[in-house]
């Protein structure tokens, strides 16, 4: 298991390209040619402040209740919705702080967690993949937290000295309550017990901490690239009060305003396969501030090491609407895409 949980290292990684929060703090007319993203003066911002994503609130959640079918609607029509009496705030809390603490060091200090050639761990930037593509306005830590026995410290900040121990505290505690989202689209999509959590029990746990700093020409950048998140199950936090998740619903954006303390869950496409598209991964992006920085993390969940990603046996009553990839495929494929919206379910989608 080890073994195959380490030769991750050789499934790619991401093109090096200049620190953003440093390139941030120059004083320049312009910002750099890479960054500025035309579609973002195109693409239409819903205005509808009422449009919002559903709440659910897992302290109501039970087999055969009112909160159970409002988490399947949430799931089919959105994709996304707020998490709401999940019992793990204190894990997050103390998570924003040391996730604040790690990105306002010198860049040097950070540096010590910085990316190796070839591997999706550490400190950098994810998806690079050319030299003439488009950036993003942001860097982000990434860390693959579990397995346990797949962890490689050399990525774990040891500054400050708390981090380390609530990364580890943070990852437990997210993947108990991922677990529990199992289980309940397990009973809201008719699949028998144990056949979908057991698909994700030991699965890889990837957790990405975002940190996007201000610009002056904010509405010409993209923090993070229109896209849908290639592993199961996402919970994200956001660390401080500056905005800027938005998710595309009906062809327009539609900013997120998350409630203090909820946890902002999204289908991702593991998940959209598995229940052969009964449920929906939805592109979403990352607006910047003009002002103030903006962080957030990410903590995604996917199946295990050795399970194929394709529709479960249980959901095959009208055919099958996806391939069928082993695992090592799959995140091989991930890894060497660009973030493209919705292109890698698509390449997934079997044509009918
Ligand atoms: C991600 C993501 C959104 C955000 O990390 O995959 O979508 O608000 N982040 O930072
Ligand atoms: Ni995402």
């Amino acid at each position: 298991m080890e073994t195959q949980v380490r030769s991750n290292k050789d499934y790619g990684g991401s093109l090096p390209v200049q620190n953003v929060q440093e390139l941030a703090s120059n004083n320049f007319i312009h910002i750099p040619y890479r960054y500025i993203r035309p579609e973002m003066e195109q693409d239409e911002v819903c205005s509808d402040e009422s449009l919002q994503i559903p709440v659910i609130d897992l302290s109501k959640l039970h087999a055969d209740d009112l909160e159970l079918a409002k988490l399947h609607e949430a799931c089919k029509d959105w994709g996304f919705f707020q998490l709401i009496n999940h019992g793990v705030g204190e894990a997050i809390e103390e998570m924003k702080c040391v996730t604040e603490e790690f990105f306002k060091q010198p860049l040097k200090e950070k540096m010590g967690c910085a990316q190796l050639p070839n591997n999706i761990e550490g400190y950098g930037q994810a998806f690079v993949v050319s030299e003439d593509q488009k950036l993003d306005w942001g860097d982000m830590l990434f860390i693959l937290s579990l397995p346990v026995s797949g962890r490689n410290m050399r990525f774990w900040p040891t500054n400050p000295s708390s981090f380390r121990p609530t990364l580890d505290k943070y990852s437990s505690e997210l993947h108990k309550v991922a677990m529990r989202l199992f289980k309940f689209f397990e009973i809201n999509l008719g699949i028998e017990k144990g056949n979908l959590t057991s698909k994700f029990e030991d699965g890889i746990q990837g957790i990405r901490m975002n940190y996007y700093p201000p610009c002056m020409q904010a509405e010409k950048v993209i923090g993070l690239t229109p896209h849908s998140d290639a592993t199961g199950l996402t919970l994200l936090v956001q660390v401080n009060e500056v905005k800027g998740l938005q998710i595309k619903k009906d062809a327009k954006w539609v900013p997120i305003k998350p409630i203090p303390g909820a946890i902002i869950i999204n289908i991702g496409d593991i998940m959209e396969i598995m229940s052969n598209g009964e449920y929906r991964s939805i592109e979403h992006r990352a607006v910047v501030s003009g002002q103030k920085e903006r962080l957030s993390i990410a903590a995604f969940h996917s199946s295990n090491i050795g399970t194929d990603v394709g529709p479960l046996s249980d959901l095959l009553k009208n055919g099958s609407k996806y391939k069928t990839l082993s695992s090592e495929e799959y995140v091989r494929l991930v890894v060497s895409s660009k973030l493209d919206g919705k292109s890698l379910v698509h390449h997934m989608k079997i044509q009918q």
